[in-house]
């Protein structure tokens, strides 16, 4: 396919299923993509393959979200627990990391997509650092979805860095301890501007946060799917939606029919 074809065909929009309500979609996803190692290993293939292959399911998901109107999509790339891997795991998805967003930049700044990453980006490779300045420099007036890609991210770090802040500006005199509110302490956090996700996604059925956005999934309604993370699709996602629209939330209220 000529250059021009592959990116009329990648550009085709996806239109909203009409089994969903377009009023009542999530502001904000947030996703655990899990289960890349899995999906290898039913291959016969090393792990880090399920790796490659999630980063298509990534990029689709992106794409679907963006195209149905979702605001934010904020993905769980890396956390700080995951330096716990072989020095092989790691280091593949640290280039990964590099070659994927070298490629894809054009087109996601093209999207109008904002892209950001949330975590410890000093400990990651010099040349994903650059990349990363250069990506979210770039993209950063963009007037698209929120894309925020967690790598290096650790949801107690996060809450410790925060508290690390306020108390030094309290140190210096700047902040009367009296004044720290959910609201102060929500804008020390990564995703400060943004508003908390409305659903959380779990691909390969792991029931657990693994130190995925503590703060910030206190009300999110959970999906848990079997699905493993590179088979995740427009299917999947549509699933996960309407699991979503059939939730009803309260936030410790109680529902005016009951
Ligand atoms: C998620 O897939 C991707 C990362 C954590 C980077 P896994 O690599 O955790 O896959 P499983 O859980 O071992 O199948
Ligand atoms: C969570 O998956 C982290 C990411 C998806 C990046 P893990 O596979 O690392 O989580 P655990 O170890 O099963 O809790
Ligand atoms: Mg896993």
């Amino acid at each position: 396919m000529s250059r021009a074809l592959a990116n009329k065909a990648a550009s085709k929009r996806h239109p909203l299923p009409a089994e969903l309500d377009p009023a009542r979609l999530p502001s904000h996803l947030a996703v655990i993509m899990d289960g890349n190692g899995r999906w290898a290993r039913q291959r016969g293939l090393p792990r880090v393959m399920g790796h490659r292959e999630g980063v298509e399911a990534l990029k689709l998901t992106l794409r679907l979200c963006s195209d149905w109107g979702i605001s934010a999509l904020t993905a769980y790339a890396f956390s700080t627990e995951n330096w716990n891997r072989s020095g092989e795991e790691v280091g593949f998805l640290m280039t990964l990391f590099e070659r994927v967003l070298a490629r894809e930049i054009e087109a996601l700044d093209r999207e109008q997509v904002r892209i950001r990453f949330l975590g410890d980006l000093v400990s990651l490779p010099q040349g994903l650092q650059e990349l990363i300045a250069t990506a979210t420099a770039r993209t950063e007036a963009n007037t698209g979805i929120h894309f925020n890609v967690c790598t290096n991210y650790g949801g107690r770090a996060e809450l410790v860095r925060a508290a690390r802040h306020l108390a030094a500006r309290a140190a210096r005199g700047e902040l009367d301890p009296e004044a720290i509110d959910e609201v102060c302490f929500a804008g020390e956090l990564h995703t400060a501007g943004e508003r908390d996700p409305d659903l959380l996604i779990r691909t390969s059925g792991e029931q657990r946060l693994s130190n995925f956005l503590l703060w910030q999934l206190a009300y999110a309604e959970l999906h848990i799917t079997d699905v493993l993370w590179p088979d995740f699709n427009q299917q999947a996602l549509l699933s996960a939606l309407l699991d979503f629209q059939g939730r009803k939330r309260r936030f410790g209220g109680v529902d005016s029919t009951s």
